[in-house]
């Protein structure tokens, strides 16, 4: 028995193929509404599921019950994304997906009484599988934290103004997680192109034990799990947070004194920004892009952003997507977007794939089949005309 784990452990070493951080640029898209519906953007996929009216997740499972909701669940995780995405994201020269997860794929961090959907970790498997024999990087995201970490949003998993995440008890739940994960990734041959752990999505603001505490935990907790698998520096997972662009305080801050592999994630939506919701403004800021290094020049990933303008003006003769006349504009400022964030480490689009009535600005999918996404990449620079 202790021969076979010893054995297993050293092919899982050996069958790594990827450093930590690949040096290529990231290009990449999110498996938003996957592991954690989003009903804004997966409206036919929700009703499909039964989910009515619920607002999140956490209120499909209540009003269905836990077997119904499992059921329906575990078939959307079965059906939602295939080979034949994998296929087109190699066609469309991608080669990274983030997959958004909740904490509830690791079981044992569900607290008695809590609503969450049960059987994931066999989809998830399967699809970092996907992702790792078409040689797709994969960053893991913990996109739903215990107790939830973001007031009133699906993203989360359960819509509700509290966030009890910031607590030393579901700090250790999260902890829970990113250990299972970190064993899983080192030990599972499917998850030989799994690079990132993300520790956290999006948290609020304000949350000072979140950088004393959360995160210097999480950074220990799997590095320790990497100690004990006998993983060497070079194959040891590249470890993200958020940066302090998102006003949570430096996520740096209290890390111990030796740390490696680290990144950054920020997210750049022109849609919720400041920025007047005209053509040129939006062209402007874009090629004008940039991402103060405050935290010692960590690689830093725009992990989401879309081509989606103010919401006002969506709909606006300046901005409707269903008008053929606008599609240059868009194809000019994805271009610009791209961009800016190649000049950091690379870019993760929100989303794959939407159920939006043909608004393609939310899904990297449909805005290369109506041909505003280019599949080539070379001539990206002179595309944005900046
Ligand atoms: C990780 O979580 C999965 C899903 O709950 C579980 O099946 C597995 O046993 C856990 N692994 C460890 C090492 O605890
Ligand atoms: C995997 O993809 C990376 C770039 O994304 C490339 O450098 C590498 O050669 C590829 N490996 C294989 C086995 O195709
Ligand atoms: C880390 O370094 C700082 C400054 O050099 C020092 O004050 C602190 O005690 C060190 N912390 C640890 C945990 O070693
Ligand atoms: C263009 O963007 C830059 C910042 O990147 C800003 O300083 C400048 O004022 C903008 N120009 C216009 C015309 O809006």
């Amino acid at each position: 028995m202790a021969k076979l784990t010893l054995l297993t452990t050293l092919f899982a070493v050996i069958s790594k193929t990827l450093a930590a951080l690949p040096n290529h640029k990231i290009r990449g898209v999110n498996l938003g509404s996957f592991f954690i519906v989003e009903p804004w953007m997966s409206s036919q996929t929700w009703k499909s599921m039964g989910c009515g009216n619920a607002k999140s997740e956490w209120d499909c499972v209540a009003s269905l019950g836990q077997e119904r909701a499992d059921t329906a669940f575990q078939k959307h995780w079965d059906t939602f994304i295939t080979a034949e995405d994998f296929d087109k994201m190699k066609e469309y020269g991608l080669n990274t997906v983030r997959i958004p997860v909740g904490h509830w794929f690791v079981e044992e961090t569900i607290a008695p009484g809590e609503n969450w959907p049960r059987g994931g970790m066999k989809y998830l498997d399967k699809v970092v599988g996907l992702a790792g024999s078409h040689n797709i990087s994969v960053i893991l995201d913990l996109h739903g934290a215990p107790g939830v970490q973001a007031p009133n949003n699906a993203f989360t998993g359960h819509t509700t103004e509290n966030t009890g995440f910031y607590s030393p008890d579901n700090y250790n739940r999260a902890c829970t997680f990113l250990r299972n994960m970190t064993e899983r990734i080192h030990t599972h041959d499917q998850y030989k192109t799994t690079f990132i752990l993300e520790v956290l999505n999006e948290p609020e603001p304000n949350h000072a034990s979140l950088i004393s505490s959360c995160y210097p935990k999480a950074y220990t907790t799997i590095r320790s799990t990497e100690s004990s698998l006998s993983i060497p520096e070079s194959h040891a997972l590249t470890i993200q947070m958020m940066s302090s662009a998102w006003g949570a305080g430096n996520p740096l801050h209290s890390l111990p004194n030796s740390t490696f592999n680290l990144a950054l994630d920020t997210h750049r939506y022109l849609t919720y920004s400041s920025i007047p919701p005209t053509k040129a403004d939006y062209l402007n800021a874009s090629c004008g892009d940039t991402f103060p290094s405050e935290e010692n020049n960590k690689p830093l990933i725009i992990g989401e952003w879309s081509l989606a303008v103010k919401q006002e003006k969506e709909w606006s003769d300046e901005f409707s997507p269903t008008r053929k006349e606008n599609h240059g504009w868009y194809r000019r400022w994805w271009a610009a977007q791209v961009r800016a964030y190649e000049k950091q480490k690379g870019w993760v689009f929100w989303s794959w794939k939407t159920e939006l009535g043909g608004d393609w600005r939310w899904s990297y999918k449909e805005a290369v089949e109506v041909g505003v996404i280019p599949k080539d990449f070379s001539k990206v620079g002179e595309m944005a005309e900046c």
